[in-house]
């Protein structure tokens, strides 16, 4: 297979994680033959930069020639000043809403071999598998108005939390056909005690279940949602919720697979172009090391071959090479390692495992 794929660093870790990640591309490509041709675009702050625009034309143009998107990470202190009028972030929101990505899957599996790295008791998050489904180009995101203002009792600012019901149908959805492929269970995260937008959220899930009756669908209050992803994770299958809740919950289950630097997202949409991407950000603090886990990003290598090129046997190598780089004990240092590896060393046990298992 011959495919185009816009690798788009960012910042802080990015260009680390997402340099590591192309060995693993590489080794695929050699192994069954494919032919992968890089595209490396501007993102985030580092696209301020050189063209004060943090999702430059030459970006957008170079997604027109490409089958998927590798996305490192954006963002980080050099670009925070709240009054900055452009800001790296506004990169990230603009490729999501332009490409029409409103599916963020983000799977939290709890590897037997990390369970000792999660704050977490052991017997609690053994056997974890769950994936979250985020709305991405909704709720309060892109909710208009946005706005901030002096007014006589002070300065007042407003975002929108603002759904219609188009756009939580297609994701409940998207979250049913997952769950048949899973253990039939979708639980549905809203605040529908308090907000309007999640009884229409509701109301939408619901119907969507309807048509569903071979999969369960039960609801759930964010807050409680919450606690019960520490309390009783393995209860979950596919988690579907709205933009902001997803982002929040999701870092929260990253604890269950024993550090953010594990886990990946696919994030997919109305058009057939996908984007993946770790989901921790750019890691300002440790940018520039060498130390971050490149991990979070080869699964998502993975997730990009299974759902963008169809290629689910390479995309199963990856998955299966990763854990047994970790049952062979490599570890970086975000998963609590005496001696840990760097990132390009971790990269190289996984591609040792890759190279290790008949093709
Ligand atoms: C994520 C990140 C982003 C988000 C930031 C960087 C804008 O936290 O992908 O989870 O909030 O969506
Ligand atoms: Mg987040």
């Amino acid at each position: 297979m011959q495919a185009n794929i816009v690798l788009l660093p960012g910042d802080g870790v990015g260009p680390e994680i997402v340099s590591a990640a192309k060995l693993i591309f590489d080794a695929v490509a050699r192994r069954h033959h494919h032919d992968f041709r890089y595209d490396e675009q501007l993102i985030g702050g580092i696209a301020i930069d050189e063209t004060g625009d943090p999702l430059p034309p030459a970006t957008r143009a170079a997604f027109e020639r490409a089958d998927a998107v590798l996305l490192g990470a954006v963002g980080g202190p050099r670009w925070d000043d709240p009054k900055a009028s452009v800001r790296p972030e506004q990169g990230l929101l603009a490729l999501r809403k332009s490409l029409g990505l409103y599916a963020n899957l983000r799977p939290v599996t709890a590897y037997d071999e990390l369970l000792d790295a999660s704050p977490l008791r052991r017997e609690r998050i053994e056997g974890v598998d769950m994936l979250m489904v985020r709305e991405l180009t909704g709720g309060l995101y892109f909710g208009e108005p946005r706005s901030r203002s002096t007014t006589p009792q002070g300065v007042r600012a407003v975002d929108t939390l603002e759904y219609t019901d188009f756009e939580v149908r297609r994701v409940v959805e998207l979250a049913f056909r997952l769950a048949a492929g899973r253990r039939r269970l979708v639980t549905s995260v809203d605040k529908a005690n308090v907000l309007e937008s999640s009884r229409l959220w509701r109301e939408v899930a619901t119907d969507v279940g309807a048509a569903h009756a071979d999969i369960t669908l039960e609801h759930q209050l964010v807050d409680s949602a919450a606690m019960r992803l520490v309390t009783a994770p393995k209860e979950f299958d596919v988690i579907v919720t709205e933009n902001m809740f997803g982002d929040i919950l999701s870092d929260e289950a990253s604890v269950l697979a024993g550090s953010l630097g594990m886990l990946p997202s696919a994030s997919l949409g109305e058009g057939t172009l996908g984007v993946y991407e770790p989901i921790h950000g750019s890691a300002p603090d440790i940018a520039g090391k060498g130390v971050a886990n490149p991990v979070a990003t080869i699964l998502s290598v993975a997730m990009l071959l299974r759902h963008s090129l169809g290629l689910e046997a390479e995309a199963a190598s990856i998955e299966a090479a990763v854990t047994q780089a970790l049952a062979a004990g490599a570890r970086t240092a975000d998963l609590g390692a005496e001696r840990p590896l760097s990132t390009l060393g971790m990269a190289e046990a996984v591609l040792a495992a890759l190279d290790s298992a008949a093709p």
